[in-house]
């Protein structure tokens, strides 16, 4: 073509492209204010078509304006991989061939690398694989406090402290917007337990509520600017989580500004006329329990579709929640589906592998380790590594409910140590026990066929032999994600190891002296071999390079600096709820409403071990690496502040050992003389610092009024009474290493 035709036909086309951009509504403006470009939309919808836009239409979408040319929102699962496509209608997955995620490490063991930097890894990487499959909407991540063990969901959240939780969810959520999608943090509020989760109605007082529950959700809104909210299945106030006034509307929407949209859990909506008022503004799932299949193309039956519009009709509702509800879902809309600035993503990269296995890496937890055990050496003749335990082999990233996964690859931690022992051992491995042989989540399956028909006893003596002429035993066990264990819908039945594995455990110890157990779980596990065994690693469950960041540690590649963010008890008895006698609760005489009554209040955790000085097996806080670090005395650079000030400590901690390593550095803070009673500590602070071998850094952590409040339920306000405080900074919630005392005038 003549080169002055191609410019005058570019020249045309780009005049075009103006008086086109001129006559763009405003709501497809980009460069208009949200705001604007809401109401500009909400302007020109029907009511029919608002009502379109506030409840599903499959499984995991619900409806645009097609007439205006605004998308169709898709949603997903969340929290730890990008779940499989599933069908229209149905729960079963779609067998696409191009579906298969990268599996990232639980939630528990991102809360575990003490790392916020690895959570803006995390929420990156996982952010760019659901933009890539094109979904607008991550179901996740989870915060729940941790409060029992029992717990079937506890790996997908963040532990059991709410500073903790709140410090690692917000750059998660950072991570995963800057894509364009959304996140929905979940489980808002008080899903604490999963049986009975339906019908529980949890009883808890406002102190607890506000200091323990939902200090991560308000993070999650105020310093994330998360743009969904997923309500919960329980009830609070007589009130399911996902219509529940005082929770949606008092707390979230009016206390702390929330903009976005609170999106119901699968099955979590109940009632028409609540729903409309009560603060939710997305239904999903509905007649469905969220694991199982309800009634079928249901959607213009669902509470917030025609019996929502048959009450505006009949004028016996108004529109005004309605436009509410609307204006919110399209604001997700454009920030999320009609952001056409986003990236396209990506998926099953190197870059995402990496960062699971960085993220693996950093949350394993070495939580004991006499005479030196690991890491283990390889130096020197040809060593024999004899693996037991079902979990070396075992395919984790399917089951547990709806964090499920179909991954592109899973090494499994017996791959990961013979790749990583290469020529300089033998790995042999036997079985120990036999666990759940099962492997199949809405038909998609691990393919392995676990089956193995011995006794116990012949299994156990399988490996005992073989021990007795190994170098090394690794015994890798702990739960999975069988219903009852690790996994949505109910909880475990005891804290202690499923499978009769304390008895592998035992022989294994009585056969070989160099034995290390690697706990794979999302939870504490009963330990009562624990003073027989030389090493022990929590290894949570690790997702695609599970294998490979368990043999990084066990080997030295990597030097574990890991911390627990929760507390290990001795015994169920010794946590509180089941101390107190408050789980599972008691079911009414005239419903099926079960009322869990939070008896042990603020006391969670550490905050009730460290109060009532029940010593736990493992601490909040714990864990070793294969280096020394010593801490000099915490100083701080006042003595004096007012409620407008804020303090920083300054400890020198030293790496005295011989390998590089990372430190955790922990501040809590104490009130001992207060108006009302305060638990002995609570974290406040950290910073994990990384030191190469004879390296001394100050460590610096500052504080505000914040660190020093409770929460005053009569006065509805955060109070920190004037009187003396202490800062006490160490290595783990057991483990102070010096204090500091201050006053607040
Ligand atoms: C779970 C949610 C999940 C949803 C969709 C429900 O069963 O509680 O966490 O996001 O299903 O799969």
């Amino acid at each position: 073509m003549n080169r002055l035709i191609a410019l005058t036909i570019t020249a045309s086309l780009c005049i075009a492209a103006k008086a086109a951009d001129r006559d763009l509504p405003v709501y497809r403006d980009a460069s208009r204010p949200l705001e604007e470009r809401v109401e500009d939309a909400l302007s020109r919808m029907t009511v029919q078509e608002k009502i379109n836009i506030i409840h599903a239409q499959s499984k995991f979408s619900s409806r645009g304006v097609p007439r205006l040319g605004i998308p169709d929102l898709w949603c997903t699962d969340g929290p730890h991989g990008i779940r499989p496509e599933v069908l229209w209608d149905q729960w079963e997955q779609a067998a696409w061939s191009n579906d298969s995620c990268v599996a990232f490490p639980a939630l528990t063991c991102l809360a575990a690398t003490w790392n916020p930097d690895m959570s803006r890894l995390y929420g990156t990487s996982i952010g760019q694989e659901a933009r890539y499959r094109g979904k607008d909407v991550l179901l996740g991540p989870g915060v729940n406090i941790y409060r029992t063990p029992l717990n079937g969901r506890n790996f997908e959240y963040m532990g059991e402290d709410p500073y903790l939780a709140s410090r690692m969810v917000v750059p998660y959520i950072q991570g995963v917007q800057q894509n364009g999608v959304a996140v929905s943090v979940k489980h808002y509020a008080l899903n604490n337990n999963e049986v009975n989760r339906h019908t529980t109605n949890v009883i808890v007082d406002d102190r607890t509520l506000h200091e323990i529950y939902l200090p991560a959700f308000k993070a999650a809104v105020k310093d994330g600017g998360a743009w969904t909210i997923m309500g919960s299945y329980n009830l609070y106030k007589d009130q399911h989580g996902c219509h529940n006034s005082y929770l949606l509307n008092d707390i979230l929407k009016k206390e702390w500004g929330f903009d976005g949209a609170v999106v119901s859990d699968w099955g979590g909506v109940h009632d028409t006329d609540q729903a409309i008022t009560n603060g939710l503004d997305l239904e999903f799932g509905t007649w469905t329990d969220g694991l199982h299949a309800g009634a079928s193309n249901a959607y213009d039956n669902y509470f917030l579709a025609k019996p929502y519009l048959d009450r505006i009709s009949k004028g016996q509702a108004g529109t005004d929640e309605l436009d509410d509800k609307a204006r919110r879902v399209l604001r997700l809309i454009f920030r999320t589906a009609m952001d056409y600035t986003k990236g396209e993503g990506e998926m099953c990269s190197e870059a995402h592998y990496d960062a699971a296995r960085r993220i693996g890496d950093e949350g394993i937890v070495l939580l004991r380790n006499k005479k030196r055990v690991l890491p283990l050496r390889l130096d020197g003749p040809k060593k024999k590594i004899l693996v037991v335990g079902e979990n070396a082999i075992k395919m984790m990233t399917v089951g547990g409910g709806s964090s499920s996964l179909k991954v592109q690859r899973e090494v499994s931690p017996l791959d990961g140590i013979r790749v990583a022992a290469g020529n300089t051992a033998d790995v042999l491995y036997a079985r120990g026990y036999v666990g759940d042989v099962t492997g199949e989540y809405n038909g998609v399956t691990t393919g392995q066929d676990l089956t193995d028909n011995r006794t116990p006893d012949e299994l156990i003596a399988e490996a005992v032999a073989l021990a007795a002429g190994a170098d090394y035993v690794i015994f890798v066990g702990g739960l999975n994600k069988s219903a009852g264990q690790d996994c949505e819908d109910s909880d475990r039945r005891e804290l202690g190891l499923p499978y009769g594995q304390d008895a592998v455990i035992e022989a294994l110890a009585r056969a070989n002296r160099n034995l290390v157990v690697v706990n794979v779980s999302g939870n504490a596990v009963a330990m009562p071999w624990v003073d027989k065994v030389p090493a022990v690693i929590q290894a949570w469950f690790l997702g695609s390079e599970a294998g490979n960041s368990i043999a990084d540690v066990l080997f030295g590649k990597v030097n574990p600096s890991g911390r627990l963010p929760m507390t290990f008890p001795v015994a169920l008895a010794d946590n509180s709820a089941h101390a107190a006698g408050a789980y599972p609760g008691l079911k009414r005489a005239d419903s099926n409403i079960v009322d869990l009554e939070y008896k042990e209040g603020i006391l969670v955790g550490y905050r009730w071990h460290d109060t009532r000085k029940i010593k736990p097996l493992f601490a909040f806080g714990h864990g070793l690496s294969y280096t020394d670090f010593t801490y000099g005395k915490v100083t701080a650079d006042r003595r004096e502040m007012t409620v407008a000030d804020t303090i920083t400590f300054t400890v020198p901690v030293t790496n005295s050992g011989a390998v590089a390593g990372a430190e955790v550095v922990q501040l809590y803070i104490s009130d001992p003389k207060c108006s009302v009673s305060r638990p002995a500590k609570e974290l406040k602070g950290f910073a994990k610092v990384f030191l190469q071998p004879g390296e001394t850094r100050n460590v610096s952590i500052s504080v505000g009024k914040d660190a020093l409040c409770y929460f005053d339920a009569d006065r509805h306000d955060w109070v920190a009474e004037p009187g003396e405080f202490i800062a006490s900074v160490g290595a783990a919630s057991d483990n102070i290493k010096s204090t500091f005392r201050f006053n607040l005038r």
